[in-house]
């Protein structure tokens, strides 16, 4: 099978793709923009794999997606490439609206045009709001976005639908909660709290830190994308949820502990705009159909995340050195990109 994945350079997307390639019959063309969330670092020892390859691309270039899909001939597509973070959503939009809704409706036209099979949209828990306890959301609880981020992800979710009902697209859209695990860009609460706590630098906890979230290993997610590939039916949502919620202040409490740094550490700051409180999902429909479960038991994995994060200090710092303004100033002050496909 020929999978065509992209924002393979990414946190989830690069899990993806090595976990995926243990399989002997598939073959993995990754198509990455190399965003300051993308590098390739995070592929390890895949990009010798002559069933894997990379293509820098941009999927809000409609043309380069065209070219690239008639000559790799997909059988499925795993879509994760977004602008993925919350706060950056806040102050900056644009980006999310060009990447999470043009991107997507672009590669959902190149697929139109094209006899290609599955279409897996890697969307997140976040589209359904803020819940009160003891509320869980199934695939039918309403849309209640709160952040540009959420609101570009529920409203992907729906056009990629759309595809489905309007012109028979083989779609499914994954809804999951937060991810934690290796390679996860450190501006995320795990991955940010275990940089700063091994640097000996402050936490930064928004508000008062009792927001409720649902943690999912990483690979446990990518396992239940793997199984829809193959057991999803079409047109349909699957939540794909850690079953494991904790107060914020709580997970940063417990990285202390396994760092055996003090709680001094630890400021309370300004919270996110339009934070939303609690996340909580069910996964029932997911677990019938497919047999998933998650494996990774929040304890094992968090204290598995922070010895990786130990021994990747140079990683951590590679990343950090990326200069995000210059970033923004060359991507969204006019200047014109051309996205580049190289075999
Ligand atoms: P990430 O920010 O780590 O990676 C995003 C990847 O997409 C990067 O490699 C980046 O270079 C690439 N990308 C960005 N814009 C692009 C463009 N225009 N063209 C091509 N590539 C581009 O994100 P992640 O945390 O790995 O999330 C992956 C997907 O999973 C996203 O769609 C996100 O909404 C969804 N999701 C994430 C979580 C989570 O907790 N991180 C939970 C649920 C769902
Ligand atoms: O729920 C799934 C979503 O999880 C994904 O769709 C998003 O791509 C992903 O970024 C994540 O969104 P969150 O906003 O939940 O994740 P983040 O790690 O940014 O924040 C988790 C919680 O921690 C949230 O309540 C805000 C809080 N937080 C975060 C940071 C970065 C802090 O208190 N301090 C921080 O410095």
């Amino acid at each position: 099978m020929r999978i065509v994945v992209t924002g393979g350079a990414g946190f989830i997307g690069s899990c993806f793709v090595r976990l995926a390639l243990q399989n002997p019959s598939f073959n993995i063309i990754n198509i990455d923009k190399l965003t300051y969330a993308g590098n390739l670092e995070n592929l390890g020892t895949v990009g010798n794999d002559p069933r894997y390859q990379f293509i820098r691309a941009d999927i809000c270039e409609l043309d380069d997606l065209r070219a690239i899909f008639d000559e790799a001939k997909p059988d499925a597509v795993v879509h994760f490439a977004a602008e993925s973070h919350v706060d950056r959503s806040i102050l900056s939009p644009q980006p999310v609206f060009d990447t999470n809704l043009r991107g997507t409706f672009n590669l959902l036209e190149t697929m139109r045009a094209r006899s290609v099979g599955r279409f897996i949209h890697v969307s997140t828990d976040e589209v359904y709001g803020s819940l009160e306890q003891p509320l869980e959301a199934d695939e039918r609880y309403p849309l209640q976005p709160s952040s540009p981020y959420s609101a570009s992800k529920a409203a992907s979710d729906l056009l990629a639908l759309s595809y489905n009902k309007t012109y028979k697209l083989p779609v499914i859209v994954t809804r999951a909660s937060n991810n934690y695990g290796p390679y996860q860009f450190p501006e995320k609460l795990i991955p940010l709290m275990i940089a700063n706590a091994l640097d000996d630098k402050p936490l930064p906890i928004y508000g008062d830190g009792l927001q409720i979230r649902d943690w999912l290993y990483v690979e446990d997610h990518c396992r239940a994308i793997l199984g829809l590939l193959e057991k999803g039916r079409d047109g349909e949502i699957y939540n794909i949820a850690g079953n494991r919620s904790l107060p914020n202040k709580e997970v940063v409490e417990r990285i202390l502990h396994i760092t055996r740094k003090p709680a001094t550490l630890v400021r309370y700051v300004t919270d996110r705009p339009g934070h939303d409180r609690r996340y909580a999902l069910s996964s029932r429909k997911l677990q019938q159909e497919t047999g998933w479960a998650p494996q990774m038991h929040f304890e094992a994995g968090l204290a598995a995340t922070i010895a990786w994060y130990g021994y990747n200090e140079e990683w951590v710092r590679n990343v950090r050195s990326g200069d995000y303004r210059l970033y923004y100033a060359q991507n969204y002050a006019g200047r014109e990109l051309s996205s580049t496909i190289a075999s």
